[in-house]
C-alpha cells in the first residue's frame, strides 16, 4: 500500500490557479524528486502537504489515514494540525535554525515540546519526563553522528556554515519521525562544494529506506537519488515516471526544454 496518496489537489491564490488538480503515489522507502519551473507550483504543494496552505480541493492519505479530504469537514484547530503535520518532515531552501538556540536545542526543542504536550494530555506521566528527555537527547546526538556534526552540538548557527545549518536542519526535521520527509531546494542557497554535503546526507538518508519528496533544480542529483520523477508545469503533472523514463523522454516538448535549459531555472 502506498505511504503517501496525493488525489487531485487544487489550489488557487485569488484568480490564480496554482494547483490545476495534481495527484501521485509514493511507496515506503521511495524517492520522489519533483521537478519544473520557477513558478510551476512545486513550493505550494508541498506546502498543502505539510498544511502551510489548505487545498481548496483534492484529498491527501499518509499510511492509509485520510489527513486531508476536501470533501470532508476537518476540523483545524491547532492541535489538529501539529498532529497532522507530524506525518511531514519538512526542510526549507533557507535553514531557518532558531538563532538564539545552539544546534542540540535547535533539535531537540519539537520533540521537548511534544513531551510538554503528552505531559498535560496525561499520554506522558510526570515520572516519565527524564526518562523522555533522556531519549530525545540520544536521538537527537544519534541523528548529528549521522549528519556528520556530532561535534558542533554546542555550536550556535552563526557558528556553522551554510551546509552544516542544512544539515542540522535535516537532523531537526528528522527529530519528530516523520513518515516523509519533504525538502523545498535544499540546496539552491549553498556554494556548489556545500551542496555535495548535504546531497551526500540525503543520498545516505535514501540508503537507510527514508521515504521523500524533493523538490530540486539538480538535474544530476535528481537522476541519480530518485525512483520517481515529477515534472511540473503550469500547475500540473506533465509528465511523471521514472529517472531513465523522464531524461529519455523525447515525447514531451516542454519536459524537453526544460531539460535542456539547464541550471537556468
Ligand atoms: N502565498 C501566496 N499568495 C499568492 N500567490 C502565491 C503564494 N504562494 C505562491 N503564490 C503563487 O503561486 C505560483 C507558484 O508558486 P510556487 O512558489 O509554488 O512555485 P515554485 O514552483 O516553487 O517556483 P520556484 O521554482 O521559483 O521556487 C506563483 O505564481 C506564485 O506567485
Ligand atoms: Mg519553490
Amino acid at each position: 500500500m502506498a505511504i503517501l496518496e496525493v488525489q487531485n489537489i487544487k489550489k488557487n491564490f485569488g484568480k490564480n490557479e496554482v494547483l490545476k488538480g495534481i495527484g501521485f503515489e509514493l511507496e515506503k522507502g521511495e524517492v520522489l524528486t519533483i521537478i519544473g519551473s520557477s513558478g510551476s507550483g512545486k513550493t505550494t504543494l508541498l506546502r498543502c502537504l505539510n498544511y502551510l496552505e489548505v487545498p481548496d480541493y483534492g484529498k491527501i492519505v499518509v499510511d492509509g489515514n485520510t489527513v486531508f479530504d476536501s470533501e470532508e469537514k476537518n476540523e483545524y484547530t491547532e492541535a489538529n494540525i501539529r498532529n497532522l503535520r507530524l506525518h511531514f518532515g519538512l526542510v526549507f531552501q533557507s535553514f531557518n535554525l532558531f538563532p538564539q538556540y545552539t544546534v542540540l536545542d535547535n533539535i531537540m526543542l519539537a520533540p521537548k515540546l511534544k513531551v510538554k504536550e503528552g505531559i498535560k494530555n496525561k499520554t506522558i506521566l510526570p515520572q516519565e519526563k527524564n526518562q523522555e528527555l533522556n531519549r530525545i537527547r540520544e536521538k537527537a546526538l544519534a541523528l548529528l553522528e549521522m549528519v556528520g556534526l556530532s561535534d558542533k552540538v554546542d555550536a550556535y548557527p552563526f557558528q556553522l556554515s551554510g551546509g552544516q545549518q542544512q544539515r542540522v536542519a535535516i537532523a531537526r526535521a528528522l527529530a519528530l519521525e516523520p513518515d516523509i520527509l519533504c525538502f523545498d531546494e535544499p540546496t539552491s542557497a549553498l556554494d556548489p562544494e556545500l551542496t555535495v554535503e548535504v546531497l551526500r546526507v540525503i543520498k545516505d538518508l535514501k540508503k537507510t529506506g527514508r521515504t521523500m519528496v524533493i523538490v530540486t533544480h539538480e538535474m544530476e542529483f535528481a537522476r541519480n537519488v530518485s525512483d520517481r520523477i515529477i515534472y511540473m508545469r503550469d500547475g500540473v503533472v506533465e509528465a511523471s515516471g521514472t529517472p531513465e523514463e523522464i531524461f529519455g523522454n523525447s515525447e514531451n516538448a516542454y519536459l524537453q526544454q526544460f531539460l535542456n535549459s539547464g541550471k537556468e531555472f
